[in-house]
């Protein structure tokens, strides 16, 4: 469909404070069940907008996602406004503030207003957001009183504006309060849990795949990893056996496995996963197939089947 003159200038203005990510560039991801029934029920009642509203409600629109770094902030932000069909401006913030005094507050209800002239409606993401609205601080440089402006611009933007705005951030601790209270859902996202692990782990070494026992080891030797540094290790896997070979590279499962963990480093702040202080010597990596298969070769296993036990009724399923 070709996108009228009047879309590309709206969005224009978009673009000098951040990147527009289009909802079919969202992939979703792989979250604690609790987490998924919590934004599960923020989309029902974002659906049920007309219901609500005939009982004089309306659904709630400001969300704040806490959590460390690469564990799916800016993933889960994006996947929502794909799930609504809206466009997300990713608000890069060092694109709001400015030398200038007086400016960073002009930047923010320039920003507020921007969102709101678009024709189509535009989720606002504001990335690293202690770093836009952290506290405010009694003034004793003029940066002091630059800083408690721009969040006053952002408390009265925020009042007027009738879209959706999302939050992140990896010190929640260090939002201004009156900013915190103007967010009626706080999500926090935690480091991914065993079961979490395993799926992270087969999603990103697709094609290949490992029999869901060595799966639960090498998700055991992650632990405390987030997302991210899992998705990087198992690409950095996939990087060496395609260019390995082209590089006469060793290709053993330990030399392949060495240079793929020390292409990624965990976060200073995340604690070291076991992996990273064992290396190739770990129980997860000594007892992995060697080479790996692809996932579609592995034959269908039982292990992981529930045990039956003859003392439980079975439910009927769905006929
Ligand atoms: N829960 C997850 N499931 C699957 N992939 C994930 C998940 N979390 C992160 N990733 C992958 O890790 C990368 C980083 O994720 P993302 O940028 O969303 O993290 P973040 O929490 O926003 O990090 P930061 O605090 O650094 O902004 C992405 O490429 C994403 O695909
Ligand atoms: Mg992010």
């Amino acid at each position: 469909m070709a996108r009228s003159r009047a879309f590309d200038d709206h969005q224009r203005h978009l673009l000098q404070f951040g990147d527009v990510l289009m909802p079919d560039a969202a992939s979703e991801p792989i979250l604690a069940p609790d987490i998924k029934s919590a934004l599960l029920e923020w989309l029902e009642e974002i659906w049920a907008d007309h219901e609500l509203q005939a009982v004089g409600l309306t659904p709630r629109r400001r969300a704040m996602f806490s959590g460390p770094p690469g564990v799916g902030k800016t993933t889960l932000a994006h996947h929502l406004a794909a799930r609504l069909r809206l466009r997300m401006l990713a608000v890069q913030p060092e694109r709001l503030s400015s030398k200038y005094v007086g400016e960073h507050a002009r930047n923010i209800g320039e920003l507020f207003a921007v969102a709101t002239a678009q024709a189509d409606p535009v989720i606002l993401f504001l990335d690293e957001f202690d770093s836009v609205a952290g506290e405010r601080r009694a003034a004793q440089q003029a940066a002091d009183d630059d800083r408690n402006s721009a969040i006053n611009a952002l408390l009265q933007a925020m009042d007027r504006h009738n879209g959706f705005v999302i939050a992140a951030t990896n010190h929640a601790d260090r939002v201004d309060p009156a900013v915190w209270r103007r967010f009626d859902i706080h999500i926090e996202l935690a480091l991914p849990g065993q079961t979490e692990r395993q799926e992270i782990i087969k999603r990103y070494l697709a094609p290949y795949g490992m029999p869901s026992r060595q799966v639960e080891l090498f998700a055991e030797a992650l632990e405390t990893a987030s997302p991210a540094l899992i998705r990087g290790l198992c690409e950095n896997v996939k990087r060496n056996l395609v260019l390995g070979h082209k590089l006469s590279w060793p290709m053993q499962r330990e030399a392949v496995f060495a240079r793929a963990i020390a292409a990624v480093s965990p976060h200073p702040d995340l604690g070291k996963p076991r992996l990273w202080t064992h290396k190739v010597e770990d129980v997860a990596i000594r007892a992995m197939s060697w080479p790996l298969a692809l996932a579609v070769d592995l034959p269908a296993e039982t292990a992981s089947e529930p045990e039956t036990d003859p003392k439980v009724a079975r439910f009927p399923g769905p006929r």
